[in-house]
């Protein structure tokens, strides 16, 4: 089925032999009803005229970073914001090592870095450049700012070689990015709530319980969500993350607070809990400072269990629940535990005693236990990418 219709694409042609291809790339979107705006690089120019694209898309085509026509017409940012997605077909070794590094020095890479829009990346270059680590480490970067890498094929190559390097086939190209859109579409319909962070207890105005969490992973996944189309709320305690443009960003310190924003924002279809709630509070708050002294006896009770109380709430609970699990040691036996006695779907387990995993780190390793006794690890990887992982997994449970 035909997703494309209106759809607005911008695509950035860089220099390189596919670049023909993209030709017809242009011509099937306009056959599919969608508006296509270009970028071609100075190199890409060397491969096709402007003069074929401009026909081809209808549309002018834009190259200069500094153009004072484009600038009063349409500048890198218009640009960017004009665009449903951005696709770059085909990318050059050159274009993709730019973006890995956030440079703007020229208008694509410009558009680029200043794009708030999902970003499809086609590569196309010969077989020894796409092997070469240089190449792999500058697409694990991109992968990690949530590009999506569209092939490339395997093949001979216009050079005489064989092997991968090919851009994939522009009808590929235009049925995955067909594809995105229905996901995105049918994932319109699901609701997803994401706790993230720590909770402040307070002890008297300024000082509190707490701990590590950089509320990093939550933040992942509810990024996630987005990206593939669920609306999402983030019930965040406190971070220095910025909020997520698009995700409904509420702000709470405490993990009472945190409760009564969560059935506040409750229903939904999938609710994730990975913040790391104070399991204590302080029962008498003290309203001025407390004086220093020697000793300091303070009288705490049991914070209520969020995850707990929604997982088995007769009409509020969602379709899945997740709950995270951060262990020092015994990580299954206790896991396994938590899974049963907090009735969730899932637990997601991770061993917060190695500092270069779990609380604040940029990387996590876990293990999730669902609740038909399978288990599954997922060895260390960036939080970014465990939180793709982990929301591929919600959506094909919910379809
Ligand atoms: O924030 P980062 O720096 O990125 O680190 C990520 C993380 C390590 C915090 C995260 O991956 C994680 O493990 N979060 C859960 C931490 C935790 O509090 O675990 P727990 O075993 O104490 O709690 C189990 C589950 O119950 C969690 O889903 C927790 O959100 C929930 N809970 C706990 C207590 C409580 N009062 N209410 C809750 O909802």
């Amino acid at each position: 089925m035909n997703k494309l219709n209106s759809k607005k694409i911008l695509l950035i042609i860089c220099g390189g032999i596919a670049a023909y291809k993209s030709l017809e790339i242009i011509r099937i979107f306009k056959k599919k009803g969608a508006l296509v705006k270009t970028i071609m690089t100075k190199s890409a120019k060397k491969f096709v005229t402007p003069l074929s694209v401009t026909s081809l898309s209808q549309e002018k085509v834009y190259s200069e970073l500094f153009d004072y026509n484009n600038e009063a017409e349409m500048d890198h940012i218009s640009l960017s914001r004009w665009a449903d997605i951005i696709l770059i077909a085909p990318a050059t070794a050159n274009t993709i090592s730019k973006l890995s590094y956030g440079l703007s020095d020229d208008l694509a890479s410009t558009v680029v870095l200043a794009s708030n829009k999902p970003i499809f990346i086609a590569p196309a270059m010969n077989v020894r450049m796409w092997e070469h680590p240089a190449n792999k480490e500058n697409l694990y970067k991109l992968k990690n700012f949530g590009y999506q890498i569209i092939g490339p094929d395997i093949g001979d190559m216009a050079c005489g070689e064989y092997g991968e390097g090919k851009m994939t086939e522009p009808d590929n190209i235009v049925n995955y990015l067909n594809h995105y859109f229905k996901k995105i579409i049918n994932n319109k319909k699901f609701k997803a709530l994401v706790t993230a962070g720590p909770t402040h207890e307070y002890i008297d105005p300024v000082r509190f319980i707490s701990n590590k969490s950089s509320g990093k992973q939550g933040y992942e996944i509810a990024k996630s969500l987005k990206k593939n189309g669920i609306e999402t709320t983030l019930i965040s305690g406190p971070t220095i993350l910025d909020p997520i443009p698009g995700v409904n960003l509420i702000k709470v310190k405490s993990a009472k607070e945190m409760f009564n924003e969560t059935l506040k924002n409750l229903p939904a279809d999938i609710a994730i809990f990975s913040a790391a709630v104070a399991d204590w509070k302080v029962k008498n708050v003290e309203k001025n400072k407390i004086k220093k002294k020697d000793k300091l006896n303070l009288n705490l009770e049991k914070n209520i269990d969020i995850l707990k109380h929604i997982s088995n709430h007769n009409s509020l609970r969602p379709k899945i629940v997740i709950g995270f699990a951060a262990e020092t040691n015994n990580l299954a036996n206790n896991s396994k535990k938590k899974l049963l006695e907090k009735n969730c779907d899932w637990l997601i387990s991770n061993d917060v005693s190695d500092p270069k995993i779990g609380f604040n780190s940029d990387y996590n390793e876990v293990t999730i236990f669902y609740k038909n006794k399978n288990q599954e690890k997922i060895s260390k990887i960036k939080k970014s990418l465990l939180a793709d992982k982990i929301v591929e997994r919600v959506i094909s449970q919910l379809n």
